[in-house]
């Protein structure tokens, strides 16, 4: 069946919308289904949607809950089975989605930010170490834009240092890196099946692990922390996935496989488009080794390039292209981190992403000639400053 068939597409202004999400007809008997029998809870969707999950990532455990925060605040939880107390800290990259250092808070623990590489924007392995401290129990790289941070230096550094490691992979379902699939690389990982996300259930999270101690505490803190029938052993949340959700979630990993070859059809071509850019501007890079799993595409504007960021995206959505924020340096330049006491300068690089740095849609409802007209607004865009 042809992919529009599949999906709903949103009622946006954009010529090139940033996000979609896929609706597929099986979901939608299962959702009728659901609601007929009044199932709507902890019914089988959910249980069929984490073994399809575990099944498609070759993992032992997929444990659903509502949303990829709560992915990563539970993941986080979980070490306290394992010797963690309150109080205690998690390393997280600076730049990322603020739900990041949210879940860690959230979770009782406390984020240590580390600086990320402008070129991978990934957390830079080479500063974690001195991050380190006797109360670190746990390293958690985000994947940014689908892009594999660098695991093997990370997964060395966890090792000699003990440490655990939760991969934030919420926005790199299905990347690859060394032939390996993200979020099979760590002890636990915590993917958003947030409506944007390759694998959506409208709103959820999923965390998939290949230790069963670990997913049983997972599965435990998603309800209240209970045990058995009604023994609550651990803090826990309120964080269970409901049938509606989990029907969408079957729905999608159907198609999984379409969509992701989709995404990465777009991301590649933007790739080699934007290469006669590349005077001006840094974008996304699949490196030898690794296969980017899009979840958009990032465009970062050079040093000394006689523009500002901000002129360039005025005028790309002035054109119909739909953009984000490169995200903020958390500690740095979110007012809610101010209580660290970091100030602007100490996290340069993820500073940088932030002041010049934005991402544009690559999803699965993008055709090659929306691509193109990216493509000829950035060239009008260029030519209007003088520039070629
Ligand atoms: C890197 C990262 N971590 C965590 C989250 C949180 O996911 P959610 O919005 O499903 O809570 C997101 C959101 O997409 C994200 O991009």
């Amino acid at each position: 069946m042809p992919q529009k068939q599949l999906t709903i597409e949103a009622k946006t202004k954009f010529k090139v919308p940033f996000g979609t999400v896929s609706i597929t007809p099986e979901a939608r008997v299962l959702i009728d289904q659901a609601f007929e029998t009044k199932m709507v809870t902890r019914g089988k969707c959910v249980q069929e949607f984490e073994e399809k999950f575990a099944k498609l990532f070759g993992t032992k455990y997929a444990v659903a809950v509502s949303s990829g925060t709560d992915a990563d605040a539970l993941a986080c939880a979980v070490l306290y089975d394992y010797g963690a107390k309150r109080g205690d800290e998690i390393i997280v990259p600076a730049l990322t989605f603020v739900a990041t250092g949210n879940a860690v808070l959230q979770a009782g623990f406390m984020p240590v930010f580390v600086d990320v590489k402008r070129e991978t924007l990934n957390i830079d392995p080479d500063k974690i170490e001195a991050a380190i401290t006797p109360r670190t129990r746990a390293i958690m790289p985000v994947h940014l834009m689908g892009k594999p941070a660098e695991m093997d230096k990370i997964m060395a550094i966890a090792k000699k240092h003990k440490l655990y490691v939760i991969e934030d992979a919420a926005e790199a379902h299905g990347a690859e890196y060394k032939g390996k699939l993200i979020g099979t690389i760590g002890h636990m990982a915590a993917f958003s099946l947030y409506a944007a996300h390759i694998v959506t259930t409208i709103e959820g999270g999923i965390v998939i692990t290949d230790d069963k101690a670990m997913a049983e505490a997972l599965q435990s803190l998603r309800n209240h922390g209970i045990v058995g029938k009604f023994e609550f052993r651990r803090i826990g949340f309120s964080a269970k996935m409901n049938e509606i959700e989990a029907a969408v979630g079957i729905g999608n990993i159907k198609i999984f496989k379409q969509i992701l070859d989709k995404r990465r059809r777009n991301l590649l071509y933007l790739i080699d488009k934007f290469k006669k850019f590349d005077k001006y501007l840094i974008t996304i890079q699949e490196e030898a080794g690794e296969k980017i799993g899009p979840h958009a595409f990032s465009i970062i504007v050079r040093e000394r390039t006689g523009f500002t960021k901000d002129e360039f995206v005025a005028f790309i959505e002035s054109q119909g292209v739909d953009s984000r924020n490169l995200f903020y340096s958390i500690p740095t330049q979110c007012s809610s981190y101010a209580f660290l006491g970091k100030k602007l300068g100490d996290f340069p690089e993820a500073e940088y992403c932030s002041d010049y740095g934005t991402h544009i849609g690559v999803h699965q409802d993008l055709e090659l000639d929306q691509l193109d007209h990216v493509v000829s607004v950035v060239e009008k865009f260029l030519k209007n400053k003088g520039l070629k």
